[in-house]
């Protein structure tokens, strides 16, 4: 057990296509209050850097992120951002009480090169190596700062996840719902690459939105009647509606698509072939900015209605008094804005994580580690990744 020794948290996030470092310091160098029978762990923790580097850019031309590249770019971002964090943090490494990584889930040839700094580093320092789930650090990532967990109903929102979990304390979590096909934030990247807009789409919809009718277009709300979520089916409406409001396939893109693309979209991911390809969707071409702008408010709506509605009847179901939401989409304005409204209503008090926590970071797997370790949690380097690791 290493509890109430361990002062100095270092934390590498590699899942998918950023790559990140954090510090984090147990306040006053001791553990907090933790009660382990109280189920409720406490951290006065102290967040002395985080470092992330996004790959955004060397993506973006394939209209979704590339595995293979990404391993190769943390590789390059890791050790550069390890050494800035130190500094920034005024340590030594040998300062550090414990190492962190992801584990899973996310992209194995990207989870590899976390996990594998951590532990090389936890067995160099002898220090103990923890093995965090990417979930359980969004998940968490609402509390950061303010310590307590509290029994909440938590919305996951990103580009690979969308789920609503019953969190009853740490690591006592069940799972409401999940996506059965594409994640929020990958139906908002979709929609924005056949809208001819840039990656990641989740901005550059929330933006032309701003000024658009959201009732101007009648989208699908996929799955009513279950706590799991659907957002195919609402992309294959805004493809099928393009063509009946005049909207033409944007020529220039697609010549570009087949010279400079050499990558499938498959899912969130792409994969790249031996043969040059044509991408699998052609971007539209938008003359009417009011028509564009209108689209992408209606599907915005569309999600968020369903994200709103789910999660606001998982926490009548379970009882709670607080809904939290993390992940990248929960950066989405109208999402926090419409769920804090429907939470105020209903009388249960709602928490999102800070903007700079939403999105990808080591931070929020730092936080994740301190309250594992305060609870006597330690992983064995031995351990393997898992892509498809559970969260309960
Ligand atoms: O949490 P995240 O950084 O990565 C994953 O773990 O997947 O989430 C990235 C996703 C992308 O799909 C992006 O389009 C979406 O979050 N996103 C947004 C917004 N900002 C980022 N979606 C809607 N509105 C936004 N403002
Ligand atoms: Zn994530």
């Amino acid at each position: 057990m290493y509890g109430f020794m361990v002062k100095t948290i270092l934390a590498l996030e590699t899942s998918c296509d950023e790559t990140a470092v954090a510090i984090l310091r147990e306040r006053n160098g001791k553990s907090g209050p933790v009660a382990a029978a109280a189920r409720t762990p406490v951290a006065r923790s102290e967040l002395l850097a985080s470092e992330v580097a996004s790959q955004v850019s060397e993506h973006e031309k394939f209209g979704g992120v590339v595995p293979e590249v990404a391993s190769r770019n943390h590789l390059v971002h890791a050790p550069r951002l390890l050494e800035r964090a130190i500094s920034k943090a005024k340590i030594d490494m040998l300062d550090v009480d414990a190492f962190a990584a992801t584990s899973g889930p996310g992209l194995a040839s990207s989870l590899m090169i976390g996990a594998s700094i951590a532990k090389g580093l936890a067995i160099g320092f002898g220090k103990p190596y923890l093995a965090i789930n990417h979930l359980e650090g969004h998940l968490l990532s609402p509390f950061f700062g303010d310590g307590q967990i509290k029994s909440n109903v938590s919305l996951i929102v990103s580009g690979g996840h969308t789920m609503s979990i019953f969190v009853r304390a740490l690591g006592d979590y069940r799972i409401i719902g999940r996506t059965v096909d594409d994640a929020a934030g990958e139906a908002f990247d979709k929609v924005a690459k056949l809208l001819g807009l840039g990656y990641p789409g989740g901005p550059e919809i929330e933006k032309h939105a701003q000024h658009g009718d959201p009732k101007r277009f009648d989208l699908p709300r996929g799955m009513l009647d279950s706590e799991n979520f659907s957002f195919s089916g609402l992309k294959t409406a805004v493809r099928y509606l393009l063509p009946k409001i005049g909207v033409i396939p944007n020529p220039a893109t697609r010549d570009e698509g087949s010279r400079n693309t050499r990558a499938e979209i498959i899912g969130r991911f792409c994969e790249t072939p031996d043969s040059e390809r044509r991408l699998t969707q052609t971007p539209y071409k938008f003359s009417d900015d009011k028509l564009l702008a209108d689209l992408c408010a209606s599907f915005q709506q569309a999600i968020v209605d369903v994200l709103v509605r789910k999660t606001i009847a998982a926490a009548k179901k379970y009882d709670v008094d607080l809904v939290t939401a993390s992940g990248g989409v929960s950066c989405n304005q109208e999402l926090r804005k419409q769920l804090g409204e429907k939470c105020e209503r209903e009388g249960l008090e709602f928490k999102s994580a800070e903007p700079w926590l939403r999105t990808d970071n080591a931070a929020m797997i730092a936080l994740a580690a301190s309250l594992r370790l305060q609870n006597g949690f330690a992983s064995k380097v031995t351990d393997e990744i898992d892509p498809n690791l559970a969260l309960a």
